[in-house]
């Protein structure tokens, strides 16, 4: 079956064809990153207004490039949360009336189980149980995955999420918005060991805290100006990333993980990438991580989940209406 997935919920206006929840004809992505660039960060009504311009054509160059026609389709999926109230009515707007217009199922997509599932667009033979580590701007969570669509929650960030941090790190280091990226291409030159910033909650549990290492990146840097700010950026980041991967993997230990899921934007990160690698290898894990452009806000994830919710649940009706604060489906029994 193929599925039209739709993607507004922040500054990507994105579309993509994905046929069985796995193979992809097709993932545009229109990124509004310059647009947001000169404010440091998304502005949301300039975000909705931009997807409204910018949908129909993102749909429709999805389409031909996919080769397929509105009767070629199984579903239209969409973004309904969690996101921006406004970006996120767009596309769930213009989903619905493509789905009526064309009589076929609408199914709503929480946008963290879309990140979960970009991890199966390359992997689709998952085997549960799986450990989850969903890092994005807006969430830093550490989730048991027992089946499709069953989560429990292990962790999760007390405080700023994993993106965020980077972002504003790089933010005062004078590196520009996204940071992410930013900080990932510096600390390429960059000494990681040059300093010891702090590993918050790294013996503790599963949940994390980001907060204190940004205000000591501001605390070194104050006390010595001339440091080099690639030494800066690679130890921060792994420091960051020394955490996320020591309790994703000892969390695959104790719950008996086959394998480590890797999720959201952080995900692209080089170094998380490479040393969630290197402790699935030692521990003979397999570790499904999405490509880089999977990573980030993209519609064959959205496609892709809403293929799974589409078996699991059936249709949404389209009375269902947006949900900024929508959280992962949660097992707690
Ligand atoms: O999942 P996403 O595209 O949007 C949300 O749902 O939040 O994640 C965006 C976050 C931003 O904080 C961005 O700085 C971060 O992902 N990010 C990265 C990298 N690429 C994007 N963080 C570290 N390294 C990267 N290469
Ligand atoms: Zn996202």
């Amino acid at each position: 079956m193929k599925v039209l997935g739709v993607e507004t919920s922040c500054d990507e206006t994105a579309a993509a064809v994905v046929v069985d929840g796995e193979q992809v004809l097709s993932s545009v992505v229109s990124s509004q990153v310059d647009l947001h660039a000169a404010f440091g960060g998304v502005v949301p009504e300039l975000a909705s207004r931009a997807h409204v311009e910018l949908l129909t054509p993102v749909i429709a160059e999805a389409m031909l490039e996919a080769g397929v026609e509105g009767r070629d389709l199984g579903a239209v999926a969409a973004t309904v949360g969690p996101g921006l109230v406004g970006s996120l009515l767009v596309g769930l707007s213009a989903a619905k009336a493509l789905a009526l217009v064309w009589g076929v199922p609408f199914v709503g997509v929480n946008h963290l189980e879309g990140h979960i599932y970009a991890a199966f667009l390359e992997e689709p033979d998952l085997e549960p149980p799986l450990v989850v580590l969903l890092v994005s701007g807006g969430h830093t969570m550490l989730i048991a995955m027992e089946a499709h669509g069953r989560y429990r929650l292990l962790g999760a960030t007390l405080d700023d999420a994993a993106g965020e941090a980077y972002d504003k790190v790089a933010r005062y280091l004078g590196l520009g918005y996204p940071g992410g990226p930013a900080i990932d291409a510096l600390a390429l030159e960059g000494d990681p060991s040059a300093i010891d910033f702090p590993r918050g909650l790294l013996r503790e549990g599963y949940d994390f805290s980001f907060s204190g290492i940004k205000t000591s990146v501001v605390t070194y840097v104050r006390k010595h100006p001339s440091v080099g700010t690639a030494d800066v950026a690679a130890s921060f980041q792994e420091a960051v990333v020394d955490v996320l991967v020591t309790k994703a993997q000892r969390a695959a230990a104790e719950i008996g993980a086959t394998g480590i899921v890797l999720g959201g934007g952080v995900a692209a990160n080089s170094r998380l990438r490479e040393r969630i690698l290197d402790a699935c290898i030692a521990d003979g894990l397999r570790a499904f991580l999405p490509s880089r452009a999977m990573c980030t806000d993209n519609a064959a994830m959205i496609a892709a989940a809403g293929w799974w919710r589409l078996r699991s649940d059936g249709p949404t009706p389209l009375g269902a209406g947006a949900d900024p604060g929508l959280g992962l489906p949660l097992i707690t029994t």
